[in-house]
C-alpha cells in the first residue's frame, strides 16, 4: 500500500536503534526524507548509512541529549537546517531509570521530566507552526503502558509521560483544523535493547536468569511474545500518511493484547 509519504521530511528521535530505528526505517522505504536524531555517535552515524544504502533517501544525522533543557531547539534547527521544512516529527528517545516509586530523587524527577516530557512538547512546538502554516503536518510520540496502567519501578516513565499524554491530547484539539494530527503509540513489550536491559535488572533482582524472566512476561501477553520493533513501526508509518487523517488525539496499544484495560 503506497502511504503517500514519498518527499516529505521527517525528524525520527531515538533512531540509531530500536523502535525509532525500525521506524525510520519503514518512513524511507515509504520515500521521506529523514532527519535521524539520537545522542550522536558511530551507533547513529551506522544507522543513517545503512538506511540510506537501503532506500535510496535523503538521510541526515542530528545529535542532541534529549535530557539536557538546550537540546530541542538544536535538534530542531538543525533538522530544518538540513532538510528543509519538518512535515513529520516522531517524538522517541531513551527510557528513564528504574527505580522505586517511594524513594524519590529530585535530581532523577528534574531529568526525566526534561528526557520525557518537556524536551517533546519544546521539540514538537518548535515545528508545529511551520506545519500549520502549509496546513499538513503528523506529530506521533512513541509511549508506554505505563500511561494506561502504571508500571512498577518506573515511576518517572509512568508520570512523566502522563504529563506528556495530556499536553497533546490538548494541542491535538487547537492544531487538527490546521491539517494536524497528534497521536501516540503505546509500546507493550517489544524486543529491543531497553527491554532486554530491562529484563536483565529484574533477573538480577529477583536472583533467576534473564530468559526466565522474559518467560514469564511472555505468559501475561496473550500474543505469547514480546513484539518486533517493525510492527510498532508499520503503525507509526500509517499515523504519518495522509490515510489516518482523521485520526487525532488517539493513544493506540501495540502490545499483542497485554493491556487488559478498556481505554
Ligand atoms: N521497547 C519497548 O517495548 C518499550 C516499551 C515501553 C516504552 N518504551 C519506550 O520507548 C522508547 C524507545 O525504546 P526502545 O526500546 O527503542 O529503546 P532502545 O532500543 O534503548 O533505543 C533508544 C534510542 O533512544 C536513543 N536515546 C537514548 N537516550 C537518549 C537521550 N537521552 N537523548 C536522545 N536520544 C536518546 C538511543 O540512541 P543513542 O544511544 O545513540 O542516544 C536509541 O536510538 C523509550 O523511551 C522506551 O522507554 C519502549
Amino acid at each position: 500500500m503506497d502511504l503517500g509519504l514519498r518527499g516529505r521530511t521527517a525528524l525520527v528521535g531515538g533512531a540509531s536503534a530500536g523502535l525509532g530505528r525500525a521506524t525510520a526505517e519503514w518512513l524511507a522505504q515509504e520515500g521521506c526524507k529523514l532527519a535521524l536524531w539520537s545522542r550522536g555517535g558511530d551507533k547513529l552515524e551506522q544507522a543513517a548509512e545503512e538506511i540510506r544504502k537501503l532506500y535510496s533517501v535523503v538521510v541526515v544525522t542530528v545529535a542532541g541529549d534529549a535530557a539536557d533543557p538546550t537540546a530541542a531547539s538544536k535538534v530542531a534547527w538543525q533538522a530544518e537546517r538540513a532538510l528543509g521544512e519538518i512535515d513529520i516529527v516522531v517524538l522517541n528517545a531513551g527510557g528513564p531509570i528504574a527505580s522505586e516509586a517511594t524513594k524519590p530523587d529530585a535530581a532523577e524527577w528534574r531529568r526525566s521530566f526534561q528526557l520525557l516530557t518537556l524536551t517533546p512538547i519544546e521539540i514538537a512546538s518548535a515545528l508545529l507552526p511551520g506545519m500549520r502554516k502549509r496546513g499538513w503536518g503528523r506529530v506521533v510520540s512513541i509511549m508506554s503502558s505505563g500511561i494506561r496502567q502504571p508500571i512498577p519501578d518506573l515511576v518517572y516513565s509512568n508520570a512523566c509521560r502522563s504529563a506528556l499524554q495530556a499536553w497533546l491530547k490538548t494541542i491535538a484539539e487547537e492544531v487538527i483544523a490546521d491539517g494536524v494530527t497528534v497521536n501516540g503509540v503505546i509500546p507493550g513489550r517489544l524486543d529491543t535493547e531497553r527491554v532486554a536491559t530491562l529484563d536483565k535488572a529484574r533477573a538480577l533482582k529477583l536472583g533467576v536468569s534473564a530468559a526466565e524472566v522474559r518467560a514469564e512476561r511472555e505468559r501475561t501477553i496473550p500474543a505469547g511474545r514480546y513484539g518486533r520493533p517493525d510492527e510498532l513501526a508499520a503503525y507509526v508509518a500509517w499515523l504519518c500518511s495522509d490515510l489516518s487523517c482523521y485520526q487525532t488525539g488517539t493513544f493506540v496499544p501495540i502490545d499483542g493484547g497485554m493491556l487488559r484495560s478498556l481505554p
